[in-house]
């Protein structure tokens, strides 16, 4: 039985339903590109040391390119008996130029080779992701521009707090969109170092040239273990932990645009191509999109826990256990972007409703703490004016006022240094405005920083 690379050793052949358990070229098949390029780096390295010729590099360098573009045009005849990738192109490649295929494994293993690939292929996905994020903060920092100076209530507990503007609260997201570009570059250098060369967990005999593939393949460093470099995946954990911050900053949005886009709220209305209908209640339009973002979050924390929980019982150097590392980060990396993609979109097309987003923010006494901030810088002790306007919220609430809606004289009952000049300070406008500090909510800070946004995420 010749079926498998290893097959010699063997006297039997595994049964079909083991076959599938153990192969992986269902779902690896898709390293297929950067698993070639590994090969050539590798091949190139063999060369350049004399181990296999320049005619079988050349060679090499023919069948893969052959093999690429049966790959690309979906001719290329993938087979589970062939277990992975790996060994279907090797295969392949064999039966293209013969023997000088044969010698490519030299020096290598599919250990320190699989390793590579999923380097590769991540560092590739945080390169798409981090322009993703890029794209979406200057998204909302556009937007943030435009509603620098639009009102609407800052919640705590989700009950009204203080006055916030719409664009402070968006470039609340566009801050946390930045950190999460920020760990998935910082993650890249610890992505972004050659594994190959350790062959299967040991090392090799060959005086192979590590740096010179470090080189050709853009690793900015060489693995200084063998026994690590074929079996640690924390680089791949790094990445799915990073995603599901992403994830958890994106629903934390998508909880926001559902609740803005409900009609009890109708703070905002997102494009009809985000939304879906009902098939029994015609007047609706749901807000799918973010829903569904919200949602896929669980799975992208499941893979991250996953893969945390395939790591921790694995002796060294590689355990087969390592071949399951794939299905989760794939998703977790098609997931993000997938979902940052249509947000971009859909920021963009975000309608507001200023004037809902005002009456709302003038119900709830929101600016009861600049009343008592105005009772402190008269003089009064913080924990007085607090309690006094304490006061002037009850009567307001038998009322059925606001605030701002008290005449002076029953202000100054409740204390006598309150003036005119206090109705400056309750309104909306005024209390914004007065929060004039770097991170504050006032306009002129978040024109500041929504510019400052822009240029960063400006298009090199
Ligand atoms: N398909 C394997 C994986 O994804 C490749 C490495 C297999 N190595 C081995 N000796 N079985 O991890």
């Amino acid at each position: 039985n010749k079926a498998q690379a290893w097959s010699a050793r063997f006297s039997e052949p595994v049964s079909d339903l083991v076959k599938r358990y153990t192969a992986s070229v269902s779902f690896d098949q898709r390293l297929a590109a950067f698993d070639i390029q590994g090969s050539l780096a590798h091949a190139d390295m063999l060369a350049s040391i004399g181990i296999i010729s320049g005619a079988d590099q050349a060679a090499i360098e023919r069948g893969m390119a052959r093999i690429l573009e049966e790959i690309g045009a979906g001719q290329f005849a993938w087979s589970i008996d062939l277990e992975d990738v790996h060994l279907n192109i090797e295969k392949r490649l064999v039966e293209l130029i013969g023997d000088a295929g044969k010698r490519l494994h030299t020096g290598r293993s599919r250990n320190d080779q699989v390793a590579t690939d999923i380097r590769l292929w991540v560092r590739n996905e945080i390169d798409l992701a981090i322009g993703l994020l890029r794209q979406l903060r200057h998204k909302l920092a556009g937007l943030a521009l435009e509603h620098a100076a639009t009102i609407l209530p800052g919640f705590t507990h989700l009950q009204v707090a203080q006055p916030v503007t719409f664009g402070h609260h968006l470039l609340a997201y566009a801050e946390m969109f930045g950190r999460d570009a920020e760990r998935l570059a910082d993650c890249r250098k610890r992505v972004n170092r050659l594994p190959l060369g350790a062959a299967a967990l040991a090392g090799t005999s060959f005086p192979i040239d590590r740096e010179r593939v470090a080189r050709t393949l853009g690793f900015d460093e060489v693995c200084r273990n063998s026994l690590d470099a074929v079996s640690d995946r924390d680089f791949a954990i790094e990445f799915c932990a990073a995603a599901a911050l992403i994830m958890t900053h994106v629903s934390r949005l998508s909880e926001e645009l559902v609740l803005w886009m409900s009609p009890r709220i109708g703070f905002i209305d997102l494009a009809d191509r985000f939304c879906t209908g009902s098939s029994i209640m015609p007047q609706k339009k749901n807000p799918d999109v973010p829903e569904l973002a919200r949602g896929k979050t669980g799975r992208v924390n499941g893979h991250l826990v996953a893969l945390l929980t395939l790591m921790k019982g694995q002796p060294l150097a590689y355990n087969k256990d390592n071949q399951e590392d794939k299905e989760g980060l794939f998703d977790s990396a098609d997931t993000i972007r997938d979902t940052l993609t249509i947000f971009v979109d859909m920021v963009g097309g975000i309608r507001v409703k200023a004037d809902a987003m005002r009456a709302a923010a003038l119900q709830g006494y929101a600016t009861a703490t600049d009343l008592a901030d105005y009772l402190v810088k008269k003089g009064v002790p913080f924990r007085d004016a607090h309690e006094t306007v304490a006061h002037a919220v009850r009567e307001c609430e038998q009322r059925g006022c606001d605030l701002a809606d008290l005449p002076l004289a029953d202000l100054q009952g409740f204390n006598s240094l309150i003036e005119e000049d206090i109705y400056g300070v309750l309104t909306l406008e005024g209390s914004v405005a007065a929060r004039d500090h770097i991170g504050g909510t006032a306009p002129v800070r978040v024109r500041q920083e929504a510019e400052r946004v822009l240029a960063e995420t400006a298009q090199g």
